[in-house]
This record gives C-alpha cells, sequence and structure tokens, in this order.
C-alpha cells in the first residue's frame, strides 16, 4: 500500500476530509489540523505551494491497522513479526518518485509548515531520512528539517541515534535522502530502532509490500513509492537548529545542528507533501507504537506479558502500562524491571493484570487505587540514562540526559504483608464487581419537565 491506496482506504472508510479553501502554510494550516483533532485531511490549495497537502494520517491506531491490513488487536503481533523477520525489499527499475526530475533545487517549493510563531522556521516534519552508515549498513528514520534557504536545511539529529553515530563514524559528511509522502508501514519502520546492521526498509517490507528505486545521484535507495525525495548530503557545516515543538508538547531548545545541501528532487507527478502535526497525536503514535513489541519481548524474557501501551499522557515515550498474567509473586516487580530494559527513554511504568482494559485510563488508575502498597510496590532507580524531551531531566550538550525512573506494581499482591501466601477467596476481593446490563428499551424514563 502506498500513500495514495492508503488515502483511498481512509476516503472509503469515511475518514478522510478533504479542505479546498486556500490556507497559508504559515501558521493556518497547523492551527486547522490541530482543530480537526489531527482527522485525515486533503488540503487541495495551499497558498504558494504547487503540493496538495496531507496531515494526520497515522493519528488513529485504527486507521494505522487499516494502512497495514490488519485488525486494531493485531497491530503490536504485527510489529513484532516484521521486527523479528524483515524481508530484504525489491529493487524496481521504473519509480514513481522518479516521474519527475528537478536538478534545480527550489525547496521554498515545498509547503513546509511554520506550525509555532515561536518555532525556529518553517519545518519538514515528516520527512523520513535515508543514509548508510559505514560500518552498520543502510539506517532509515524520522528528523526534523528546519528549512534554512533554497538549498538548505538544518536537521535535528539526537546523539547516539543511527543517524548521529553514522555520521560520526563516516566524519562528518554522508550522503542523505529524504523521502517526504510515506504509507504507514514505511512510517513505522522509520520509527523502529532495530539491533545495529538491521534493516529498516526490510522492517517495513515486511509490514507491506515496499520496492525500492535507486536515487539518482547518491547511492542509496528509496521507497520507490514515496512522493518526493530529496537527494543530498550531510555536510560539516553546523547551525544553531530550534526552537522547536516537540513530542513533550513542550519546546525543544535551539541546538547547534548539521546542515543539510540537497541536491536534486524527483517527486511523482502531481506529488502530495505530507505534514505531521509536532507534539501531536500522529507524533505520538508513530514515536510510541514501534516501542511498545520492543518493551513486549523484553518484558516476555521473565513472565507473560499480555499487552503494552505506551499513553498519550506520558507522549507515547516516557509513560508505558504493561499488562501480564501473574503467575509468581515477583512477576510484577521482575516485568518493570524488564520494561525499562525494553525502552531506554522510559520514566514511569505501571504494570497490570490482565483484566485490567490498558486502553482506558480510569481503570488502570483503579488498579494502582486498589492493588498498591506504595511502601512495597514502586520501584526507583535515581541518574538513569534518559530522554532529551523531557524538560525535567537533566541534560548537558553532547552527553546523553539522565533522569530518575518509577516503576508501579499494580497487580494483585500474592502475599499478605505479613508474607504468607493469599488464598483464592482473599485474591477475589481484589476483582471488581460491577452491575449487570440492564434493557433500557423496556423502561419509560423520560427527562423531567419544570412545572
Ligand atoms: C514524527 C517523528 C519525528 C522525529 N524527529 C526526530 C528528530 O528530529 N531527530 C531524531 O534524532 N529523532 C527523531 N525521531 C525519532 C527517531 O526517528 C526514532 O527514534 C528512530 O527510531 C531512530 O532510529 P535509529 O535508532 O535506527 O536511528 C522522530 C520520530 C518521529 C516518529
Amino acid at each position: 500500500m502506498n500513500l495514495r491506496s492508503y488515502l483511498s482506504t481512509l476516503s472509503d472508510a469515511g475518514e478522510l476530509l478533504t479542505v479546498a479553501q486556500p490556507l497559508d502554510p504559515r501558521l493556518e494550516l497547523a492551527g486547522v489540523i490541530h482543530g480537526l483533532s489531527e482527522q485525515p485531511v486533503l488540503f487541495t490549495n495551499v497558498s504558494g505551494s504547487r503540493y496538495p497537502v496531507v496531515a494526520g494520517l497515522c493519528s488513529r491506531r485504527e486507521n494505522v491497522a487499516r494502512g497495514l491490513g490488519v485488525a486494531r488487536e493485531r497491530l503490536l503481533e504485527s510489529m513484532r513479526t516484521a521486527l523479528r523477520s524483515p524481508i530484504p525489499p525489491p529493487l524496481v527499475d521504473e519509480a514513481p518518485c522518479q516521474e519527475v526530475v528537478e536538478q534545480q533545487v527550489h525547496l521554498l517549493d515545498l509547503p513546509a509548515l511554520l506550525h509555532l510563531s515561536s518555532d525556529g522556521g518553517p519545518y519538514v516534519s515528516a520527512g523520513v531520512v535515508i543514509i548508510r552508515d559505514p560500518d552498520l549498513g543502510r539506517n532509515m528514520s524520522f528528523h526534523r528539517l528546519l528549512r534554512l534557504d533554497d538549498r538548505r536545511f538544518a536537521v535535528r539529529l539526537v546523539e547516539g541515534r543511527g543517524t548521529h553515530s553514522a555520521l560520526h563514524r563516516a566524519g562528518g559528511e554522508l550522503e542523505v535522502a529524504i523521502c517526504i509522502g510515506n504509507a504507514p508501514a514505511v512510517l513505522l519502520a522509520a520509527a523502529t530502532s532495530p539491533p545495529p546492521g538491521v534493516d529498516e526498509l526490510g522492517i517495513a517490507n515486511a509490514l507491506q509490500p515496499t520496492p525500492l528505486a535507486r536515487c539518482l545521484t547518491v547511492d542509496l535507495q528509496v521507497p520507490a513509492e514515496a512522493e518526493i525525495v530529496l537527494e543530498g548530503r550531510i555536510t560539516g557545516q553546523t547551525v544553531a537548529e530550534g526552537p522547536f515543538l516537540d513530542l513533550t508538547e513542550t519546546m525543544d531548545q535551539v541546538r547547534q545542528q548539521p546542515v543539510i545541501e540537497v541536491q536534486c528532487v524527483t517527486h511523482r507527478r502531481d506529488a502530495i507533501y505530507q505534514a505531521l502535526l509536532p507534539g501531536g497525536l500522529e507524533h505520538k503514535l508513530l514515536m510510541g507504537m514501534p516501542r511498545e513489541p520492543s518493551i513486549f519481548d523484553a518484558v516476555s524474557r521473565v513472565c507473560e506479558c499480555t499487552n503494552v501501551l505506551l499513553t498519550t499522557g506520558g507522549g507515547a515515550w516516557l509513560h508505558a502500562v504493561v499488562q501480564i498474567r501473574k503467575r509468581d509473586a515477583n512477576d510484577g516487580r521482575l516485568a518493570l524491571e524488564e520494561a525499562f530494559r525494553g525502552h531506554g527513554s522510559l520514566k514511569h511504568a505501571i504494570v497490570v493484570d490482565e483484566d485490567i482494559d490498558i486502553y482506558d485510563p480510569e481503570r488502570v488508575e483503579w488498579a494502582v487505587a486498589t492493588r498498591l502498597q506504595a511502601d512495597s510496590g514502586v520501584l526507583l532507580w535515581s541518574d538513569q540514562p534518559g530522554s532529551s524531551l523531557d524538560p525535567s531531566a537533566r541534560h548537558v550538550q553532547g552527553l546523553k540526559s539522565t533522569t530518575a525512573k518509577m516503576g508501579i506494581d499494580a497487580t494483585i499482591p500474592w502475599r499478605k504483608p505479613t508474607g504468607e501466601p493469599r488464598t483464592v477467596i482473599e485474591r477475589q476481593t481484589f476483582l471488581r464487581q460491577g452491575y449487570s446490563p440492564v434493557a433500557l428499551d423496556s423502561y419509560k424514563v423520560e427527562k423531567a419537565r419544570h412545572a
């Protein structure tokens, strides 16, 4: 499935909105996307741009599932399978993304959005960046791109991630291809961090067929069905990048970051530009979803994990709820320890039993309220590696940020405070009781009228 067939799928499902009136990519477009709660939307008339703009394509799990052709409940399993067994993508000669070739680069033609007046400038926010690490091979990831002028971007490379390490290993310069307008499989695969040497394009291809094309001016391969491809190189030059509204809905700081020079633009005929609202639901879902299988696999090493959710309240990055089928008194604690190994940026995690609906925050809070004793069920760790996006963490330029971490075991305790195991009857006292449903239409219920 490519971006266009995905748009048709969304349209058939009644999920795609269109806006035909002219809109300004400076502030107005982001405001309208936000106002529409990031529902998938196609803007056909963007001021100063020959490209239509789509946004909000992966802002709901249901739609991501449609894009992968699986049921919503199977998403985590599909991601686990693709991560475990990537499939090498085929190479094609005729690539839709190269229908039009522009050797004269005009980045000002791209409808890069100015999202907030406090941002450092207009940003390409849904650009998927492909490079080749001299030792580890191909790497694909998201990097926000601040448009500097008609040929150059500043690129945010988080320290230690694939592109940052590859640039360092390559001696400070790298060829790059930036793909804009991608199907959900490519977007999700770009947000994964598999073990070194595992090809993220193989992960995309395992999720949905993703043929590749050779770039024209750099020695790289890109998804052949991308809408727009920018070929160029990451240079040794750095400039100030930021501020930028990031995942945690706080402003990320200004840093010196590398400059990308673009030398060639290729695109489909009538190409569609893809935008993504920074700090919004889509940003969170794409960041968080690929980490859920990593946490699931880590927890599964020590006990039976049944589900994992990175919650949007925690930016889908800092907070996880882990559901387990508890078989031993220590399973909750062990699950917490492994959850933090499964996702290095995780800051707080709650582990619950299988009877708790992890998609309902009230139920998770109920488990904390009724199953936790904080002096035994809360685990704390100081001075751990943390996320650069958490404003309360300790940040030193060029070094990994550090933070405290907390795990909450909200599973039913298997032992009494005195140490002996509970009986089955005693465990019953922890189960949620409720009312049986009634057929309301057999009752005459009316609105009271004032006399
Ligand atoms: C929408 C979106 C925007 C992102 N922006 C950046 C960014 O600007 N810089 C960065 O280093 N990582 C960014 N990320 C995170 C990386 O793409 C992600 O962590 C990826 O897994 C890194 O892959 P790697 O570990 O193989 O390098 C972004 C992720 C998403 C989903």
